[in-house]
């Protein structure tokens, strides 16, 4: 056994993947993966809680385990899989829903965003995918979740959960985790409107900048991204646009942001945009030939999710062993 703390994260195969996903949570999860021992999802079955065309579902969910491939995640190091392909995650998550209060989920702000004035119309999953997600952490026993600010919630969810199973079922059930959320880079901002998180599911492409947008792309969109009232190229409450084009410019290029305001005192959006630009495409640029690679070698991708899938098993079918043997089910005959 290994003394490393256990982590486990996942992200959904819907929409288009953007920058806030890869400064907020895959580079982070290449970067630390050393640290830890690792599990990696790609979290189909909470994809389908919107509906989904069966055929994007299909290559988004390969497209996704490529990026994580792409990001520098080494299968040797990290355990690599597709939700659905351990059936233990929606069992665990079955018999977590007996454990969670209507109140609760119906709390929760992501429910309440996504199901807006129509709660009464909106499918059930979407109501209980927090308890799915909970499922997921605790059948690794992650000590620690790395995510974005906006699941910040739904892993204080899952810490309930945990403390409420240990205390019926006795403590060492499951593992209680923590959310791991970085200070720079948890909220990237969309670029036509710098008050809302950058989001796959935004009305408008010009919202983000998608891990597969080419050089062209990335170069308009940059320049249409609006900018904040008064020349300087300062971070601050006052300027939510710079500060979050700050923010995205020293996450990839790895220069704090006093330094670049430094870099460009006296300097106008012109500059700070042109060099904000090469420095996205060029830090994106061996990330997609990666990507392009993997795209061309589909076995390759094919050998590491099914060990993926075999080790996550291995590990998944134990901790629901434990929890269903403390709950009282009979254990299935062998
Ligand atoms: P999702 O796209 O909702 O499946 O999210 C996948 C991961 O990316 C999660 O860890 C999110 O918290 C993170 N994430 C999503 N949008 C952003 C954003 N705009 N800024 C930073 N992290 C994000
Ligand atoms: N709900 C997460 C999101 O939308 C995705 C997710 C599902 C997840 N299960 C998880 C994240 C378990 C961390 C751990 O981003």
């Amino acid at each position: 056994m290994s003394a490393k703390p256990t982590v486990f994260s996942g992200i959904q195969p819907s929409g288009n993947l953007h920058i806030g996903n890869y400064l907020g949570a895959i580079k982070n999860f290449a970067a630390n993966q050393a640290q830890y021992h690792n599990y990696f999802c790609v979290v189909d079955h909470h994809a389908i809680t919107l509906p989904q065309e069966p055929a994007a579902l299909r290559q988004q969910t390969l497209e996704l385990a490529n990026a994580y491939l792409a990001a520098g995640l080494d299968p040797t190091e990290v355990t690599l899989f597709v939700q659905s392909h351990v059936s233990e995650h929606t069992e665990m998550g079955w018999m977590l829903n007996t454990f969670v209060y209507f109140g609760e989920l119906k709390r929760m702000t992501q429910f309440k965003e996504k199901a807006g004035k129509r709660q009464e119309e909106v499918n059930v999953g979407i109501f209980d995918y927090p308890v799915l997600m909970a499922a997921d952490i605790v059948l690794y026993d992650a000590d620690f979740v790395p995510v974005g600010e906006d699941q910040r919630q739904h892993v204080e969810l899952t810490r309930d959960i945990a403390n409420r199973v240990n205390y019926r079922l006795g403590e060492g059930t499951l593992v209680v985790p923590e959310a791991l959320i970085k200070k720079e880079g948890a909220r990237i901002m969309g670029l036509d409107d710098p008050t809302k998180k950058m989001s796959k599911s935004a009305t408008t492409p010009r919202n983000y900048i998608a891990l597969l947008d080419d050089a062209d792309t990335i170069r308009q969109k940059l320049r249409a991204a609006v900018t904040d009232s008064g020349a300087d190229i300062r971070a601050g409450e006052d300027k939510p646009a710079v500060t979050n084009l700050l923010t995205i410019y020293s996450l990839f290029a790895d220069v704090p942001v006093p330094v670049l305001e430094e870099r460009y005192a006296g300097k106008g959006y012109a500059d700070f945009k042109r060099d904000l630009t090469d420095v996205v495409i060029d830090s994106l640029a061996p990330f997609q030939a990666r990507l392009r690679e993997l795209d061309a070698n589909p076995d390759y991708t094919a050998a590491v999710l099914k060990e993926g899938a075999e080790r996550a098993r291995a590990k998944a079918s134990t901790v629901l062993t434990r929890v269903k043997g403390r709950m009282g089910y009979v254990l299935p005959f062998s």
